[in-house]
């Protein structure tokens, strides 16, 4: 496998483990967008910065050194600091940044931001987000949507998280909704359903395509 494949869908769909398998499969890195987007709200919720603030968060991005190490056991984010590199990854997966990454992640600058730094990774891997097959790789010879029903992904997410079912239904239907405009599916992507599917389904469906 030479090209870019990839694998878009809304939260809980179950695109970061299938990209993970997927890649492994094939022998590729996989590259996580969103662990990009939730860095770079962590950051702004730490340093203070309104997440509205396009112009504020920028200002923090220019200043430091974010890297994607898209190691294969599971992608991480590092930034260049006073006493050598800090790894972010822990503080990325929790609540508080679930609530914030969408109101970062619509700014045009910020969208730029993330997707000259997926550019900078030669290919062949496996990329997952919500525009990896629209906006960022629209050349990619393989392109995923998957999706699941409102109820399974908050059941999925409720085992991740330190919250309540519903507390979490509702989080993920809000996010769904500020998504939307940067999460429609490639006209050319495959859509797998992945409600009543279980994850080897997923990855082995996802790689009979490509190897056909
Ligand atoms: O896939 P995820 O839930 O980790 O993504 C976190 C957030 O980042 C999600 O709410 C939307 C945003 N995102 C985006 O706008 N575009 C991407 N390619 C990936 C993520």
């Amino acid at each position: 496998m030479r090209g870019i494949v990839t694998i878009d869908g809304p939260s809980a769909s179950g695109k970061s483990s299938v990209a993970k398998r997927v890649a492994e499969a094939l022998g590729v890195p996989y590259l996580s967008s969103g662990l990009l987007y939730r860095a770079v709200a962590y950051l702004a919720s730490r340093a203070g910065v309104e997440p509205g603030d396009e112009k504020g968060v920028l200002r923090l991005l220019k200043g430091l050194s974010l890297r994607l190490l898209p190691k294969a056991e599971g992608n991480r984010v590092v930034v260049e600091g006073p006493s050598g590199l800090e790894d972010l990854t822990p503080h990325l997966h929790t609540p508080e940044v679930d609530r914030v990454v969408s109101l970062v992640a619509r700014h045009p600058g910020v969208r730029s931001w993330v997707n000259e730094r997926l550019k900078e990774v030669p290919p062949p891997f496996v990329a997952e987000g919500r525009d990896m097959g629209t906006a960022v790789f629209p050349e990619a010879p393989h392109k995923f949507y998957l999706t699941a029903r409102p109820e399974v992904r908050a059941k999925r997410r409720t085992a991740e998280r330190p919250q309540d079912y519903q507390e979490v239904l509702r989080d993920l239907l809000r996010r769904d909704e500020l998504d939307r405009g940067q999460s429609a599916p490639a006209p050319e992507a495959i859509v797998v359903d992945t409600s009543e599917m279980a994850l080897e389904e997923v990855v082995a469906r996802v790689l009979s395509h490509i190897r056909d």
